[in-house]
């Protein structure tokens, strides 16, 4: 079963052809970062224009990286919810033309819990690569129901995921995403585009010292799920330019180590805030004997220090960790197609009534 894919709710304009729900035998992501950069942020009226020009060079561009014509596809997903709403519709309109002409199922997909399936999903030759190498040779599926965790740049959110179709938010963030965190302390430490993976990055470097600043890591009530990253950030704030007001001493310029060791340590508070949150949610998530499984997607999953941790805390909790591969923890359409594959599986197809929403599922 062949799906193409097409994602289109934000700066990203996307189209994949997904085969059996997990092979990915193309994936286009076309980014409209130079369109925005001079505004310093996303124009949502730019965005959806520019979707417009892009949409249909990524489709055909995906078709024939996939080495498939139009006519092969068995069916067309579409990311529907959350977004921007003009960009979103410039997918969902150009979705439900393809399906239409081409007489197939159309399936709205929502994008945050496309992200909880990157982990799934697989590359051309990837299984006989890894098989070859003695290594785990095909994804397992997951044992339901599974936690979930989402970490972009505009959503950081545990879930129970009781089945493809079936997923209930537990926690979310109150104030920024963690991605815009890391993002805003790149910019409060000088470290250029893109902040996130640079500070990672920095962050990495040989005897950087990450408990050099002691960062609040927020708990927020005693079983709260949500996150708070506002107070970090702050933290951050005050540790490079001072505190303002303050009768303290002369706040002096950090030090070159000084500033890696204050992005050493505000990598170590965020990832450490994200694990607090997880340990918690696993007492409500219920486990089928001893398996389970933890679902990861977003681009926070390219972190190196958060991929390590989440990777140790699961071999000791007995999970497996389904992270995705880096070139899908971005947006990307594969995702898309690969849970809208699931979703028509269990009988979930979009009418031509399919609209897009801006907001998250409930
Ligand atoms: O999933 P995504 O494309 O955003 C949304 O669609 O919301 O993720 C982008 C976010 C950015 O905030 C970026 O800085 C962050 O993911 N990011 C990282 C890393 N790579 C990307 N943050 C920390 N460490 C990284 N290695
Ligand atoms: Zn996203």
């Amino acid at each position: 079963m062949l799906i193409l894919g097409i994602e289109s709710s934000c700066d990203e304009t996307a189209a994949a052809v997904v085969q059996d729900g997990r092979t990915v035998l193309s994936s286009v992501v076309s980014s409209q970062f130079d369109l925005h950069r001079e505004y310093g942020g996303v124009v949502p009226e730019l965005a959806s224009r520019a979707h417009v020009e892009a949409v249909l060079p990524a489709v055909r561009e995906a078709l024939s990286g996939a080495g498939v014509g139009l006519g092969m596809i068995d069916a067309v997903a579409v990311g529907n919810r959350p977004g921007l709403i003009g960009s979103l519709l410039v997918g969902v309109t150009a979705a439900k033309a393809l399906a239409w002409s081409l007489r197939k199922p159309l399936i709205g997909v929502d994008h945050v819990h496309a992200h909880l399936y990157s982990g799934m999903l697989q590359v051309v030759g990837a299984e006989q690569a890894a098989h070859e190498r003695g290594g785990l040779s095909v994804i397992p599926s997951p044992s339901f129901p599974a936690l979930g965790l989402v970490v972009s740049g505009g959503h950081t959110s545990i879930y129970r995921v009781d089945s493809w179709q079936n997923v209930v938010r537990l926690g979310a963030t109150i104030d920024d995403a963690i991605g815009e965190a890391f993002d805003k302390a790149a910019a409060i430490l000088d470290i250029p585009y893109p902040g996130g993976p640079n500070l990672d990055r920095l962050a990495s470097t040989p005897g950087a010292d990450d408990r050099a600043f002691d960062l609040p890591i927020s708990r927020l009530a005693p079983d709260s799920l949500d996150f708070s990253f506002s107070g970090l950030k702050t933290a951050v704030l005050y540790a490079t330019r001072g505190v303002p007001g303050s009768r303290g001493p002369v706040h002096t310029p950090l030090t070159p180590q000084q500033r890696i060791n204050l992005a050493a340590s505000f990598q170590r508070a965020a990832v450490e805030a994200v694990l607090l949150k997880l340990k918690r949610a696993l007492n409500l998530v219920p486990r089928a004997g001893s398996t389970g499984t933890l679902l990861t997607g977003g681009g926070v999953t390219a972190n190196s220090r958060l991929r390590a941790q989440l990777q140790a805390w699961a071999t000791e909790r007995g999970l497996e960790l389904l992270l995705p591969a880096p070139a899908f923890t971005v947006d990307n359409a594969a995702m898309i197609a690969g849970l809208g594959h699931q979703l028509l599986a269990e009988g979930r197809g979009s009418g031509m009534e399919l609209d897009a929403s801006p907001t998250v599922s409930a």
